[in-house]
């Protein structure tokens, strides 16, 4: 595959990984997660499955990916021909083209948000009608769903243009602009009054909230967080030249993941805390409380609360941006590479298709709730599942060490390896089929 494009560098590899996985997840899910399940304890629960078990997966996908230079399905059946495995292949094909159908929507609302705090419509003369915005452009299909497709073309726009030239220059560029957006929000939102609350319900350990369900919480949102399970980031992996480090570039991409998250933390709550609202969780807090605290905030001062509200909801956009854009090149890398589609057919495709299965969970909430919960609670993990027992029990392991160690050139690497491996096989494959079979049982 000669004529295959590579990221240019480490710095790109971590940024396009680091951009697929800081998104919605990050901003929206992590922080309520920690606080309902017991704030500073579920940090360390969090980070601690970040490292034993999510890194391994993803180092799981990275030597797939890399080893063969393919798509999902491809890459299987490099690896394991005439195999079942081409199976799990398929699956990941199709996971994330579902995932991008739903995310699409909330990136779409985004769009909306962004014009209303452009427009200075989180007003502090509107404040009792800025909740109720939320539920009026929902209710508005055609304003939904022309902002589907604004994002939605957005999104093909750049995985169109390609992986360097689309991906790599995009993710290089948005995010460290994203990270200085998160530190100044952050920065803000812990100087309101009253924001201290805020702070304790983010760092206040209460180890009795340490329930069985915190570990699967833990675990099904560092999964999400990361993209892991659904042939994201094997894909970008298989864009990763030879002489790249995938350990360092692989740990780069989860410290990014965990601190933008624990950043987006710190910029959400003491502002939700600050104005005595309970914190919701998903679309409510996004798009309904924080929106109210804009409003009100204005009283202070039209013009900054005004600023924040854009720093906001450009951060959200650009963050689910980056994010789309590495689900639909998934099916793309399949489409052209597999089936024989241009580029430009396979985005057209997979844009149109994404389209049509996002204006009905947009029409139907219990659609997207559905494929939500789907793909969220069981697809992703088992993906992950998949892939672990894939890299540490069909691959053989000289094959593995090669891919990770550079052909043993990367001694640290090479030193590190029985710990990863042992991760790969043992502990990731046992603790996720645990935590995922008693979470089917209820
Ligand atoms: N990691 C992204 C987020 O946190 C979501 C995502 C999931 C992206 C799966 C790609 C694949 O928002």
């Amino acid at each position: 595959m000669g004529g295959r494009e590579r990221f240019g560098s480490r710095a790109a590899v971590i940024m396009a990984m680091a951009g697929s996985a800081i998104g919605l997840g990050n901003i929206w899910r992590f922080p309520f997660i920690v606080g309902q399940n017991g704030g500073a304890a579920f940090i360390l629960v969090y980070i601690l499955c970040c490292f034993l078990l999510s890194l391994p997966i993803l180092f799981s996908e990275s030597v797939i990916g890399r080893r063969t230079s393919r798509n999902t399905v491809g890459a299987m059946e490099a690896l394991a021909p005439g195999t079942s495995w081409k199976w799990l292949g398929l699956l990941t094909v199709i996971s994330p083209i579902i995932i991008l159908s739903y995310y699409s929507v909330v990136g779409g609302w985004s769009v909306e948000y962004l014009y209303k705090s452009l427009t200075i419509q989180f007003h502090p003369d509107n404040v009792e009608a800025v909740t109720g915005m939320f539920g009026l452009f929902t209710a508005s299909g055609f304003k939904v769903i022309a902002c589907l497709l604004l994002f939605l073309g957005i999104t093909a726009g750049i995985v169109f243009a390609g992986v360097k030239k689309g991906i790599e220059r995009f993710s290089k560029i948005t995010i460290p602009v994203l990270f200085v957006l998160i530190v100044v929000i952050a920065v803000y939102s812990m100087t309101l009054p009253g924001a201290g609350e805020g702070l304790k319900y983010l760092v206040h350990p209460d180890f009795s909230k340490l329930t069985p369900d915190a570990f699967a919480a833990a675990l099904g949102q560092s999964f999400f967080s990361l993209s892991l399970g659904v042939g994201t980031m094997l894909t970008y992996s298989s864009y990763v030249r030879k002489d790249e480090n995938l350990v360092a570039s692989g740990a780069g991409t989860a410290v990014s993941d965990l601190l933008f998250a624990i950043l987006a933390g710190f910029a959400i709550m003491p502002a939700v805390f600050a104005s005595g609202i309970a914190p919701s969780a998903g679309p409510g807090l996004v798009f309904e409380t924080l929106p109210y605290i804009f409003a009100k905030m204005g009283t202070g001062g039209v013009v900054i609360s005004a600023v924040v509200a854009i720093l906001f909801f450009i951060t959200i956009l650009v963050a689910a941006l980056t994010s789309s854009i590495s689900m639909m090149e998934v099916g793309v890398a399949y489409l052209s590479e597999e089936r024989g589609l241009s580029r430009a057919a396979a985005t057209a495709g997979i844009f149109l298709f994404a389209l049509v299965v996002g204006i009905m969970c947009a029409l139907k909430g219990s659609v997207f709730d559905f494929l939500d919960k789907l793909c969220s609670n069981f697809l992703l993990t088992l993906g992950a599942l998949l892939f672990s027992l894939f890299v540490g029990w069909k691959m053989e392991k000289e094959d593995v060490k090669d891919e990770l160690t550079n052909g043993g050139t990367l001694h640290t690497n090479a030193k590190l390896f029985p710990i990863i491996y042992f991760l790969i096989k043992y502990v990731a494959p046992v603790s996720i089929a645990v935590i995922f079979i008693s979470g089917l049982l209820g």
